[in-house]
């Protein structure tokens, strides 16, 4: 199910506060969809501002969603939908810092964060076949075959919330076939993040990185020392942060990444990971910013132009 915000603004520039009775029905009901308007008890004297929510049992055509309109006795009515969400994928070497990012992403931008590794290592922890399977290959460094990974992210994607508050995957897709999986679901992302991160540094952060068991929150022994006793006695260190085992998983990151870069150069950003945690976060900011504004530009003259027809 899909649904659409609109914020109706009514300008009653000096005329008494109208009360939620004098505005008309707004006619948005069919059989495939139903709309309710909601008011706030606090109706300022000279505005009052409604929020028409749209429920729809299949995803509202674009057509429609810019063609709606709607007026008020007491003035005109200000439509304002909001973007489409964010769809991203952040991709580097292991331990470049995409789960750092996505942290910082993700508490600014609101996003779904999907982690290809995180659910492998969901998987391991319930003890399933799946899993099982996954840390066999895991262990040796190398990529989990795409029967277990591939319908295990589609299946994520699609759901509810990551439709409609926007995506993050991190660590996929990791080969060609993983690409041409999304490629084929249509499933393209507004920006292709890659964290370009030298070799020493990256095995340097595996061996010191640790991990909150409660919080999940990532930590180094050196980088992002944990905050006091208490957290640093609790914090474990993941079975393939070895720097032998690093090495493998370097060496299959080297095998696969050029032929996933090949797919998304149109949409990519090439960040240096080197760089210091914030630096590296205000540069990702930056272009999340940029293509935001652009999508409310997009929308806001679709929009316009769909009510002039
Ligand atoms: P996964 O869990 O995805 O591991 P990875 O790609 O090796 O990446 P990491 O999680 O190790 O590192 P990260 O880039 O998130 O770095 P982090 O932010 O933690 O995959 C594990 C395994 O699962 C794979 O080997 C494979 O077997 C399997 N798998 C996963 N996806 C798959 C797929 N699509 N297909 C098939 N198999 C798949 O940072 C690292 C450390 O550095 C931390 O301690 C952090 O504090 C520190 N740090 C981060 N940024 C900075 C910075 N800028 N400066 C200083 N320190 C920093």
């Amino acid at each position: 199910m899909g649904s659409l915000g609109l914020a109706l603004s009514s300008m009653a520039a000096a005329r008494p506060t109208p009360s939620l009775a004098s505005f008309p029905s707004v006619p948005l009901s069919n059989n495939k969809y139903s709309a309710s308007l909601h008011s706030s008890d606090s109706l300022e004297t000279s505005r009052a501002s409604f929020c028409l929510e749209i429920s729809c049992h299949r995803r509202l055509p674009a057509e429609l969603r810019w063609k709606m309109s709607a007026a008020t006795r007491s003035g005109p009515v200000v439509a304002v939908a909001k973007p489409e969400p964010l769809k991203i994928i952040i991709s580097g070497a292991p331990a470049s810092g995409k789960g750092t990012q996505c942290e910082l992403i993700k508490k600014k931008y609101g996003l779904v964060h999907i982690a290809a590794g995180d659910l492998l290592r969901a998987e391991i922890a319930a003890a399933t076949e799946n899993g099982k399977r996954a840390k066999e290959y895991m262990e040796k460094g190398m990529l989990v075959p795409d029967e277990i990974v591939v319908t295990m992210v589609k299946e994520r994607l699609l759901q509810p919330d990551a439709q409609e508050n926007g995506w993050l995957l991190d660590g996929y897709p990791r080969s060609l076939s993983q690409a041409t999986a999304l490629e084929d679901l249509g499933i393209r992302p507004d920006l292709f993040i890659l964290l370009d991160v030298s070799e020493g540094i990256l095995i340097e952060r595996v061996v010191g990185r640790r991990l909150d068991p409660l919080t999940g929150k990532i930590y180094h022994l050196k980088y992002s020392p944990p905050e006091n006793d208490e957290i640093a006695a609790r914090l474990i260190q993941r079975f393939d942060d070895t720097e032998e085992k690093v090495k493998l998983r370097l060496k299959t990151h080297h095998q696969n990444v050029e032929a996933v870069l090949s797919i998304y150069k149109d949409v990519m950003l090439k960040v240096n990971g080197d760089a210091p945690i914030e630096d590296v976060f205000a540069e990702i900011d930056k272009a999340l910013s940029s293509i935001l504004e652009k999508k409310s530009k997009t929308d806001s003259s679709s929009m316009a132009a769909g009510m002039t027809h």
